[in-house]
């Protein structure tokens, strides 16, 4: 189908909306504008994407383009993106979706008062690597799933208006629901800030979904010497590793696992509580394109056609939902259920005590 030219903005030209404009750039049929209040980002961008129009002012170009991306500090998503909707255009925020439930509930309802398209920046929905993990798990070939693991660690950019949870398991929390089809029902949190007076910089999520009841742990660091990408799906048959920073063999399904044995035998039985099989490790081809690419490129879609995003604003909701919850789950020291109202435990309130740059203190 030919279009006519789409003229789309990149709002922020900081490390990730330097991405953003870098594959816009390379999708035939479009315009970009760049818009960063930092005019040292904006020479940046002058240098980085030489036929982009270049503004600080972001109201001032909302008449001219067709869709925005948003790549700003999660705190000002809301913000932003509310403007786009309201002007009835369409609008792709990076995640975090916003920094609080009703935040991003509020940018659902927006998006549907003004017809406008809402989508969430969950690039690795966008993974050919996840999508074979999901056809994995879907086949039947792990078996039944009896829990997932993730870990995203390294020595990481410490962000000021957002905890390592904010930052980087919104990643985890859209893989998870991604591959299993469902979302979780509760967290249970563990936090620490190591370094610095503001956020935390290590965390442990464990997850409870709500129909298979399978458990998923996410740990996310911010301080730790090796990077890590990594998630792993453990079924009774065969196991799978994601390992995101491989350039081969990403995907790789160990059939390996333990039998109990016999349950009807005494407990205090001599014998191995379980026994162990061991067989190959497999690694299935992936055909494998940018992920920022294959997103944006919908996205660019999405403006033209009018099509609902594949991955829309609720599924954005659904993940600030979880991170709401599990900022609760903190405070209370307890494991807690995802739901619309964060701050109501037991049908008591739970204060959430904000910093001023809207991170909750550790
Ligand atoms: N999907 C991913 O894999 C991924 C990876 C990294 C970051 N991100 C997300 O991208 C977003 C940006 O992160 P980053 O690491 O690039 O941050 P950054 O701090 O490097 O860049 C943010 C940029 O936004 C600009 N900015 C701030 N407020 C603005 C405003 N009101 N109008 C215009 N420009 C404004 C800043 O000057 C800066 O250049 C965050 O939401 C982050 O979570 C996503």
């Amino acid at each position: 189908m030919n279009y006519q030219q789409t003229r789309l903005a990149v709002v922020g030209y900081g490390y990730w909306g330097a991405k953003h404009a870098r594959v816009l750039s390379s999708v035939p049929g479009v315009d970009l504008v760049v818009v960063d209040t930092d005019p040292e980002r904006r020479e940046e961008a002058r240098r980085g994407c030489p036929t982009a129009d270049l503004t600080g002012d972001f109201v001032g170009v909302l008449d001219f383009v067709d869709g925005v991306v948003v790549a700003t500090p999660p705190t000002t998503h809301g913000d932003i993106a509310h403007r786009v909707l309201r002007a009835g255009k369409p609008v792709l925020v990076e995640k975090p979706l916003a920094t609080s439930t009703s935040a991003a509930r509020s940018l659902v309802e927006t998006a549907a008062e003004h017809g406008a398209r809402l989508m969430a920046g969950h690039t690795f929905e966008y993974n050919a690597a996840v999508w074979k993990l999901r056809e994995t798990i879907n086949s039947g070939e792990l078996g039944r799933i009896l829990y997932i693991d993730t870990a995203r660690l390294n020595l990481g950019i410490y962000q000021n208006d957002v905890d390592v949870i904010w930052d980087l398991a919104p990643h985890d929390l859209s893989i998870i629901a991604f591959l299993m089809g469902e979302r979780p029902a509760s967290v249970a949190t563990w936090a620490h800030r190591s370094v610095g007076a503001r956020h935390a910089d290590v965390a442990y999520l464990r997850l409870q979904l709500e129909r298979s009841l399978v458990p998923a742990f996410v740990h996310v660091s911010w301080l730790d010497p090796q990077k890590v990408r990594r998630v792993t799906v453990v079924g009774d048959r065969k196991m799978a590793v994601y390992n995101d920073l491989l350039d081969e063999d990403r995907i790789r399904i160990y059939d390996i696992g333990v039998d109990p044995n016999d349950p009807g035998e005494p407990v205090d039985t001599p014998a191995m509580p379980v026994t162990y099989r061991t067989g190959d490790i497999v690694s299935p081809h992936v055909v494998f394109r940018e992920p920022l690419l294959v997103q944006d490129t919908h996205f660019v879609d999405c403006v033209r056609t009018g099509e609902r995003p594949l991955t829309p604003g609720e599924s954005g909701l659904d993940v600030v939902r979880v991170l709401s919850a599990s900022d609760v789950a903190r405070m209370c020291g307890r494991e807690v259920p995802v739901g619309d109202e964060p701050g109501v435990v037991d049908g008591r309130e739970v204060r959430l005590a904000r910093t001023k740059l809207g991170g909750t203190p550790t």
